[in-house]
């Protein structure tokens, strides 16, 4: 698929690694859907990718939220009339340790919402997404490509129960469509970025990622630019499909 003129939408596309990617792709000549949870920093990135000389269009909605999604995708049908890729990106963290004891005193655990508003987002979000924008390709009888942000934390990783879930379930949802979808023409594929120099990475615990960042082979975070090649990459390559391409600089959790 060419990247260039085609409508890619980015969920998460106000901050961060969608933003990035949305950057990118901007470069590139894509048409842009940025949906984000937040308005006003839906407002100033559609500012900063104005200089590039494409048509960039915000809609400010909550991924978790079945009704405002669907409202999105068929905004963003009546505001294009297309739609090529998704970016299924919008994810958060609410990290802690699914229980803290001593002597046998439990001190603290995982609470409920810190694992619900994870999966809300993370991965109700990604499947509300995928499935209204695999609507649209299909009913617009047009190939398609989404591309789903998974994590190396879908392994499992400490203090991150709900993100961890989120991630191999956003995983495997990758795989399902790919093998459901490919009959319209739709491909699905998934990146597992490791630690990205982003926000969210750059507010963990201090000590906590000076030590990921100490058994990370390349020696460094990655940069969001990085992940954002690797979108295009996939984007441009018709014959991948159903996996999961990890982004790590050679991490292992
Ligand atoms: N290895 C071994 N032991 C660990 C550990 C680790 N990685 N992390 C924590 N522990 C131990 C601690 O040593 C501590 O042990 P004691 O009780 O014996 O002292 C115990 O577990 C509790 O840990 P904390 O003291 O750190 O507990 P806390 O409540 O202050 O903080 C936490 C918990 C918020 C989960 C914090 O440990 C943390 O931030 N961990 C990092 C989680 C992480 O990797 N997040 C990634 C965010 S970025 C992202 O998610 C993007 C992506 O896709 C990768």
């Amino acid at each position: 698929m060419q990247v260039h003129n085609n409508v890619i939408a980015i969920t998460g596309g106000a901050q961060g690694l969608g933003l990035a990617i949305a950057e990118h792709l901007a470069q590139q000549g894509a048409k842009l859907a940025l949906i984000d949870l937040n308005a006003g920093q839906l407002e100033a990135a559609s500012a900063k990718l104005a200089d590039y000389q494409t048509e960039i269009r915000i809609y400010a909605a909550n991924v978790a939220d079945e009704a405002q999604v669907e409202q999105t995708f068929n905004q963003i049908q009546q505001d294009f009339g297309q739609l090529h890729a998704l970016i299924n990106n919008a994810g958060i963290t609410r990290d802690g340790m699914f229980i803290k004891a001593k002597d046998g005193v439990v001190s603290q655990k995982m609470s409920l919402s810190q694992w619900q508003s994870v999966i809300d987002v993370n991965l109700t979000g990604t499947f509300l997404c995928g499935r209204e924008a695999a609507c649209k390709m299909i009913e617009n009888a047009q190939p398609g490509c989404i591309i789903n942000i998974s994590s190396i934390s879908r392994a499992g990783n400490i203090g991150q129960t709900n993100y961890s879930a989120s991630k191999a379930g956003v995983a495997a949802m990758t795989v399902t469509w790919a093998k459901e979808l490919a009959r319209f023409g739709i491909r699905s594929v998934a990146i597992a970025p490791g630690f990205i120099g982003t926000d969210m990475v750059l507010s963990m615990k201090p000590e906590a990622l000076s030590k990921i960042e100490g058994m990370i082979p390349a020696g460094r975070l990655g940069t969001p630019q990085e992940i954002a090649h690797t979108v295009a990459y996939l984007l441009e390559n018709d014959y991948m499909n159903g996996r999961v391409i990890e982004m790590d600089g050679g991490l292992r959790l």
